[in-house]
């Protein structure tokens, strides 16, 4: 289908529901800043599809579109915003709490819009996010009646906001650490597991299926399991859905996805990856449980892992000591400390050190991916991508991908199949960068 013509692609028309689950200080940062972008008072800096650009044909044909003018995302002028949480504040109290975006800059000037924004009840169980305390949470006896609220949350949201289309990211906080078992298999197992009140469904899992049930793509900002499950996997094949995931990819792990491909690239040598945080934000409250931890600490350390690859070059990467730390210290606020604390060797194996210290502004770095993520993934929608959206895995941390392939962790290599994506879905060559057509002439 694709090909020389591109893919048919529905246009982008009429209102994008973006529906977040969690209003924390990522949510907030997102909807705060792009109000912000929309009044003229701020850039959507760090987002591709706002400011990135697009090389296509030749390097002597200069055709370098922005990625915005080159496919039909949905306008930011055209985009709703409605959160769930747990915590009644709405967007306005929340951002002040969350304490990212200055107040008489950023939230002042919009706090109408702001406060117009107040959190649905949630789906919640403070068993699978211990740190936390909810009131503004929904009542049922199963877990599938919690579902099927989800689901009519969704149905009105379409009716009251008059939007064309939805799109779900979940923005709310780590859940503790589950793997997939019997529950996770099929769609039937999944429902009478969700009837059964099994520990197995989290909550996020339940937002994913009502979304895949109400034909709204998801997308899984968090490490959690969620939608990385052959159940939901399967249902969203079969009702031709996007899904992906899992956690967002901004701050240290984005430079260890630099970092690394370099290395392996000039063939050094690493014997240690020593990596810590501090951050005082709820996040980092919450990632303070160790159940909660251990979910982030599985998505954080398998990158290296990947990127290197220790089976093929054992004598580099076969011995590599990898440690990632996460402490909750207070006075930090939003604005985490990522050290790294990297040991190479080089030439005969004579040792030599990195240290990065990334003074990073944790949802500064999330809210454009958010946004990023909410576009591509309508786009994906409306150009009949369904399932797992692989080209989306420069935005996360552990990429989902299909059954029996690894995932890419390559920064660049991720940059450069979103792009080749965005050219295949418009009908324009692939780029390949070998040039070689500028050197010998026929
Ligand atoms: N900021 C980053 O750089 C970054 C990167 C990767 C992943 N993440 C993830 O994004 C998520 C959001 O981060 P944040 O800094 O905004 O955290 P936050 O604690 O400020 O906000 C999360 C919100 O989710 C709500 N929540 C929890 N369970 C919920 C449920 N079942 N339904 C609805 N809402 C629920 C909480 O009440 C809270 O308000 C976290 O899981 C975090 O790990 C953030």
């Amino acid at each position: 289908m694709a090909g020389e013509a591109g893919r048919d692609i529905a246009p982008a028309k009429g209102k994008l529901g973006v529906m977040l689950v969690g209003l924390g200080a990522v949510s907030t940062t997102f909807i705060a800043g792009v109000e912000n972008v929309r009044r003229g008072r701020g850039l959507p800096i760090g987002s591709l599809s706002q400011m990135g650009t697009i090389r296509l044909g030749k390097r002597t044909e200069k055709r370098s579109p922005k990625i915005k003018e080159f496919v039909p995302l949905a306008d930011l002028q055209d985009l709703v915003f409605v959160a769930w949480d747990p915590i009644p504040d709405d967007a306005y109290t929340a951002a002040v709490k969350a304490g990212v975006l200055e107040r008489h800059e950023h939230l002042e000037p919009i706090k109408d819009f702001l406060q117009g924004i107040k959190p649905l009840p949630a789906a919640f169980d403070q068993y699978y996010v211990k740190r936390l305390q909810g009131t503004n949470v929904k009542r049922g006896k199963t877990k599938r009646e919690l579902a099927e609220q989800l689901r009519e949350d969704i149905r009105s949201f379409r009716k009251s906001a008059g939007v064309s289309r939805v799109v779900i990211v979940w923005c709310a906080s780590t859940e503790v650490f589950i793997t997939p078992g019997p529950a996770h298999q099929s769609l039937a197992t999944f429902e009478k597991a969700m009837e059964q009140n099994d520990p197995a469904i989290a909550p996020s899992m339940l937002y994913a299926y009502a979304a895949l049930m109400e034909s709204v793509p998801f997308a899984n900002g968090a490490p959690n399991l969620t939608v990385d499950v052959p159940a939901l996997q399967h249902l969203a094949e079969e009702r031709k859905i996007p899904i992906g995931g899992k956690d967002f990819k901004t701050g240290q792990t984005m430079m260890k996805t630099v970092l690394a491909p370099a290395f392996k690239a000039r063939m050094l040598g690493l014997a240690g990856w020593y990596s810590t945080n501090i951050l005082g934000n709820r996040d980092g409250e919450v990632l303070d449980d160790p159940e909660s931890f251990k979910t982030k600490e599985e998505s954080k350390l398998g990158v290296l892992e990947y990127i290197l690859q220790p089976d093929q070059y054992p004598e580099l990467y076969g011995n590599v000591f990898h440690k990632v730390r996460i402490n909750y210290y207070p006075p930090r606020g939003d604005n985490k400390e990522g050290w790294d604390n990297i040991d190479i060797f080089g030439w005969l194996g004579y040792p030599m050190q990195i240290k990065v210290d990334f003074l990073c502004r944790d949802s500064i770095l999330a809210a454009p991916i958010v946004l990023d993520l909410a576009l591509f993934f309508d786009l994906a929608q409306r150009a009949r991508l369904s399932g797992i959206q692989e080209w989306l895995s420069f935005y996360f941390k552990s990429p989902q991908t299909a059954p029996g392939l690894y995932p890419e962790h390559d920064l660049f290599i991720q940059h450069t199949k979103l792009k080749n994506t965005l050219r295949w879905l418009m009908g324009e060559e692939q780029i390949t960068h070998l040039g070689i057509e500028y050197y010998e002439k026929a």
